[in-house]
């Protein structure tokens, strides 16, 4: 990948209008917001061009209001929070973009928010009207939403050929945290893959078998291993037809040198509001649904750990949400959490339930680098090339 364009720190930007594609695609419970990361994380951006007298037109999108329906996905509750977040008032623009924010400027306004990007049909069809409809509203464009940069959107992708555009300081940290784990990685290299699906994961996995040395699976995709393995997995989640990618993950990592390592205990319950029993695999019956890793695998798991150089983690390893079931995920987060503060790893999670999971533990602000990236985390870590960034390459 090339280097991409930065804005000069040295830039005279006083009074330019700045577009700041961001990430307030956030958790909203009863129209509030429950997890506003995401909105922290850009802060000192905001105040840093507003500080230097810019104005700044925030935009965004929020869920799916194509397919769902309008009902529910307004940013309104969002700039509410991201105005206490901020700490300064923020103008929320809902329609007539351009002749709006330049009236509201006149009038000594200062910040904005565009209402949901994803209501115009023309930013997922990345439309040419809607990416210049965008860029008038401006004379800079950053994007500072590298969660969003897999997406070939109008405000992501085609904006850019309408305005002057650079990454912003947040897309580099993220490309800096990869790249330690991609490209100048100390070895010994553990990767923890959990989550319920081996096959959204596939890709992933081959794509990191090569750059690592131990490769540790979990969550419910470690059931069709213990399948393959003729262990009974009684009514647990099980993924049909994927023999032929558990058998492509088997042999990959034995080509590859890279350990290989599932569960060799796990708990079990009949009943979500069971508490649970630690089984070997040999004594799951048909009754039985696997919902964590087991304390034996905790602590396999917790030796390799402080082998390793380098961690990577993406995906839980039980049903985490369920305090019964979170041990397994909580004593890992844990493990690398303390591993990380003592500086004898470098850590890096991502996804948006590995977030969760770890903000659960209290771990967040131990770990190197957590990426509240989802989808854009792991085509990175595949290998794919990400539409959003390549844009904006020198
Ligand atoms: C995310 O939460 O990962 C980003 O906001 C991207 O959201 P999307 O999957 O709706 O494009």
């Amino acid at each position: 990948m090339q280097p991409l364009r930065l804005l000069d720190a040295n830039r005279n930007i006083q009074n330019l209008k700045i577009l700041l594609r961001v990430d307030f695609n956030v958790p909203l419970q009863n129209q509030q917001v429950s997890d506003a990361t995401k909105i922290i994380k850009v802060k000192p951006i905001i105040h840093s061009l507003l500080q230097r007298g810019a104005k700044v037109i925030l935009c965004s999108h929020l869920g799916r209001p194509q397919t769902k329906g309008k009902t529910g996905f307004s940013l309104a509750p969002i700039k509410q929070e991201a105005e206490k977040i901020i700490g300064n008032e923020i103008e929320f623009i809902t329609d007539n973009f351009k002749a709006t924010i330049d009236q509201k400027i006149k009038d000594g306004k200062k910040l904005f928010l565009l209402e949901n990007l994803r209501f115009d049909p023309g930013e997922e069809k990345d439309s040419e009207i809607f990416s210049k409809l965008l860029a008038e509203t401006s004379d800079l464009y950053i994007n500072e939403a590298f969660s969003c940069s897999h997406r070939a959107h109008a405000s992501i992708h085609g904006i850019t050929k309408f305005i002057e555009s650079y990454a912003g300081e947040t897309i580099v940290a993220e490309l800096k945290a990869l790249n330690a784990i991609m490209l100048d990685s100390k070895k010994p290299v553990t990767c923890i893959i959990g989550g319920s699906k081996i096959s959204t994961k596939i890709d992933l996995i081959i794509n990191l078998l090569p750059k690592i040395d131990y490769m540790v699976i979990g969550g419910a995709m470690a059931n069709n291993f213990f399948q393959h393995d003729g262990y009974n997995v009684g009514k647990s989640k099980v993924e049909d037809n994927i023999e032929d990618t558990i058998k492509s993950i088997i042999n990959e990592s034995k080509r590859n040198k890279c350990t290989l390592i599932l569960p060799m205990d796990v708990i079990t319950a009949t009943t979500f509001e069971d508490p649970g029993s630690d089984k070997p695999l040999d004594k799951v019956n048909d009754k039985d649904m696997i919902l964590d890793i087991g304390q034996q695998t905790v602590l396999q798991i917790q030796e390799i750990l402080t082998q390793s150089k380098t961690v990577l983690w993406n995906g839980p390893l039980g049903f985490f949400e369920k305090d019964q079931f979170a041990n397994g995920t909580n004593a890992v987060a844990r493990a690398i959490g303390e591993l990380t503060e003592n500086q004898k790893i470098i850590s890096i999670a991502g996804g948006g339930d590995t977030f969760a999971a770890i903000k659960k533990s209290n771990q967040e602000n131990k770990f190197t680098y957590i990426s509240t990236a989802g989808g854009a985390f792991l085509e990175w870590l595949e290998g794919k090339i990400l539409p959003g960034l390549k844009v904006l390459e020198k």
